[in-house]
């Protein structure tokens, strides 16, 4: 039996194909080892890392600490599921819930599960609570929205390659657009209205940013109507747009945040949910839970996760380094007629190619990217998505922008 490393590249993509699912259509590279802001493929290649599983590895590949955290604990436990109380879990959530300013946390693993938590606790709220009529509750989302696969997922989704087929869907959503104030405003006055659930900047959609100040005024119509602020930080938290959360640019605390991805450094699956005592507390003993969630391990490696963030200081070096991104970015598109604009905030920013939503224009500028050692991914058909891990330098910054501009600027159709 061969063991992965003594297959080629070639050969891995082979097995894939004849084996698994075909529900992704990665870009052809194998990768085999990361450290840091480094990949490196089967045959030994090295790239620099402008994805970061999708906002997953903030912290860098394999950060020292966080897989010192994940090897101590994983010889000691890993899971005891909830039916009993660990050493780790009470410590955590202390931890987490002082480090995001919230009164409680609800542990789960992927951001998808984040994300059902976080509705099923405004469902729950609506009715104990608000006093929402039995079955009535309505959760607003905006058009665009990614928030994963699941059920619920899909059935708040606009996207056609998310939802078709998969019906039939989950009642009680509506769907307003993105960036809309008098919109909101009007799906407001609905006193059925439970929660608001939104991305700060929305990320699979190509990282579109909102107008400043949408986000504030939207969470203060929220309040004047007694509905949740539900802020799905899944990609946007953990430093990734030069603050701790993306709604603290706009200085305000959401009544539910979501956490995942980063959370773990990219090690293991930990999402949370974090809120007040009242919204937490309407879940009740085995109404809710997950037999991952809250596990020892996660634990550890998300404390060591956060403590990477805060003693390295990854927000303002994600802020730093963003704002020279988006310069050089700036500089480059002056030069070319391909790219026809930069966006984002912090390390989570894209760049609008100058061709139709369905042209492979995009697509083979990331295979163009990935043979001079850089790896990206198209979001939406033309827009190319750059988030590499904040711990990134300067220098490293600045030889990155020059494979991307060398890249561009020699770039056939
Ligand atoms: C904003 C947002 N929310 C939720 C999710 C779902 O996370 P997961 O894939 O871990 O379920 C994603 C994944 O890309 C996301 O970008």
């Amino acid at each position: 039996m061969l063991t992965a490393t003594q297959y080629s590249s070639h050969e891995l993509i082979a097995l894939e194909e004849a084996h698994g699912a075909h529900n992704y259509h990665p870009l052809p590279v194998v990768l085999d080892r990361g450290e840091g802001v480094f990949l490196y493929d089967v045959e030994g290649k090295r790239y620099y890392d402008f994805l970061s599983a999708y906002s997953a590895v903030n912290q860098g590949h394999c950060h020292p600490h966080i897989i010192k955290a994940l090897t101590e604990q994983a010889q000691k436990l890993t899971l005891t599921s909830r039916a009993f109380y660990n050493s780790v879990l009470g410590v955590y959530e202390k931890f987490i819930t002082d480090f995001f300013g919230y009164d409680r946390v609800l542990p789960m693993n992927t951001g998808v599960e984040g994300g059902e938590t976080a509705i099923k606790l405004c469902r729950k709220w609506a009715y104990k609570i608000k006093q929402v009529p039995e079955n009535q509750a309505k959760i607003i989302f905006v058009e665009n929205n990614f928030w994963g696969r699941t059920l619920a997922a899909v059935s708040s989704s606009t996207d056609p390659s998310s939802y078709k087929d998969y019906g039939p869907f989950l009642p009680g959503f509506e769907i307003i657009p993105y960036n809309d104030l008098a919109a909101l405003e009007k799906a407001l006055q609905d006193p059925h209205v439970a929660g608001f659930m939104v991305e700060p900047i929305q990320g699979e959609a190509g990282v579109v940013v909102p107008d400043a100040g949408y986000l504030k005024k939207a969470y203060e119509l929220c309040k004047a109507k007694n509905v949740l602020f539900i802020a799905d930080e899944v990609q946007t938290g953990i430093a990734r747009t030069g603050k701790l959360t993306a709604c603290e640019h706009e200085g305000f605390k959401p009544d539910i945040l979501i956490l995942g991805k980063a959370l773990s450094g990219g090690v293991l699956p930990v999402s949370a949910v974090l809120t007040s005592h009242e919204v937490m507390l309407t879940i009740r003993p085995g109404e809710h839970g997950s037999t991952f969630g809250g596990n020892p391990l996660a634990c550890k490696v998300a404390m060591a996760a956060l403590e990477v963030v805060e003693n390295e200081k990854l927000s303002e070096n994600s802020e730093k380094m963003g704002i020279l991104f988006r310069k050089r970015m700036e500089e480059m598109i002056a030069k070319t007629d391909l790219v026809t604009l930069v966006r984002g905030k912090g390390l989570l920013n894209a760049i609008v190619i100058n061709d139709t939503e369905d042209s492979p224009t995009a697509w083979n500028i990331c295979l163009a990217l990935r043979d001079n050692g850089l790896l990206a991914k198209p979001t939406h058909g033309n827009i190319i998505r750059f988030a590499p891990p904040l711990v990134m330098t300067e220098t490293q910054l600045h030889e990155c922008c020059d494979i991307i501009e060398n890249t561009i600027l020699n770039f056939k159709k």
